[in-house]
């Protein structure tokens, strides 16, 4: 199998309770670490990129690197749906780009827009995607963190608005809405007690039932890691995530992807720090980018297992 939409696979997610991970690519260690851990428990998998993943790695590079990791598991006989998702398309223009490219599934973030103008951008991508068998995910609601100056999404005014998101995904036709419930993007998403709006988006899929939403800022920012990245001459405290048992509440809900990459990077940097610290003769990147590829692995593994439930899903 190549790459495929999103589709078939939130179709059975939704009617199944479980959901699919969304993960942020930006390296070869990150997409081999992604990929091991969906192959090894049979699960479907979105590699998601951002613009700043295309700025940083050029975008000719993580399309190939993709398209390796497919070939590699099609040759072991592995046979998993992956997704290539653009994450937060800023413009119409980039959104083309990749789906000319052959990405199966783009995301047109015109958030940061009143209604109108997001709408009017959104119908635009979805008008040139659907014509070219390319999904669409939106966005409606503020989040956190790269969205904005905004700090915490604690306002009545950040969240989703269920009569708006009706609305919205009527106008657009998009195939999947991120909504804002109290999620935020990055390792530091709660002051105090995490709190998120299920209310919110159990009246959104009162309105639009069957439809599959996103959740963004999912990270559950393990303390394990926290821990080893202080203990290692890091400098996060008080980095604090989504409680897991929160997400899986949502993954029974209509959330039918988790948007993960805070997570992937604290893995990575606790194991690379614990390395240089206790290890300090090694100089071989191999080593120390070997040990954040199998933390990626781990961690992946144990999001699709006890916390998704897409695990034997592909
Ligand atoms: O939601 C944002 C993702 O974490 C991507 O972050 O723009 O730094 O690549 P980035
Ligand atoms: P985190 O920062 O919680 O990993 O969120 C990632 C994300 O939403 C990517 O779009
Ligand atoms: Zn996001």
């Amino acid at each position: 199998m190549g790459l495929v939409t999103t589709k078939e696979m939130f179709e059975k997610a939704y009617k199944g309770g479980y959901a699919i991970g969304a993960f942020n690519v930006n390296n070869m260690e990150i997409i081999q670490g992604i990929m091991e851990a969906a192959t090894k428990n049979n699960a479907p998998v979105i590699l998601q990129v951002s613009a700043g993943a295309r700025k940083y790695a050029n975008p000719i590079y993580l399309k190939k690197l993709v398209e390796a990791s497919i070939e590699c598991a099609n040759k072991n006989g592995v046979d998993i749906p992956v997704v290539l998702h653009l994450d937060h398309g800023p413009d119409f223009e980039t959104c083309k780009d990749c789906i000319d490219s052959g990405f199966t599934s783009v995301m047109i973030d015109g958030s940061k827009y009143d209604f109108d103008t997001n709408v009017e951008l959104t119908k635009k991508v979805v008008d040139y995607a659907h014509e070219r068998g390319v999904v669409v995910e939106a966005e409606l609601g503020k989040l956190a963190g790269i969205e904005d100056d905004v700090k915490v999404a604690d306002s009545d005014a950040m969240f989703t608005d269920p009569d708006e998101a009706e609305r919205f995904v009527k106008l657009t036709g998009c195939d999947s809405l991120a909504i804002a419930i109290g999620t935020s993007h990055g390792a530091y998403k709660f002051k105090g007690e995490a709190k998120l709006r299920f209310d919110i988006l159990e009246e959104v899929s009162k309105r639009l039932p069957n439809f599959p939403i996103v959740l963004h800022g999912a990270s559950s920012v393990p303390q394990k890691f926290v821990e080893m990245c202080n203990k290692y001459g890091g400098n996060i405290p008080g980095a604090k995530g989504v409680p897991e048992e929160m997400l899986r509440k949502a993954a029974t809900m209509a959330v039918c992807k988790i948007n993960i990459d805070s997570d992937i990077r604290l893995a990575m940097t606790a194991n690379i720090r614990e390395c240089f610290v206790d290890s300090p003769e090694v100089f071989d990147p191999r080593v120390y980018l070997g040990k954040a590829r199998e933390a990626v692995e781990k961690m992946v593994s144990h999001k699709i297992v006890d916390v998704l439930g897409c695990n034997n899903k592909a």
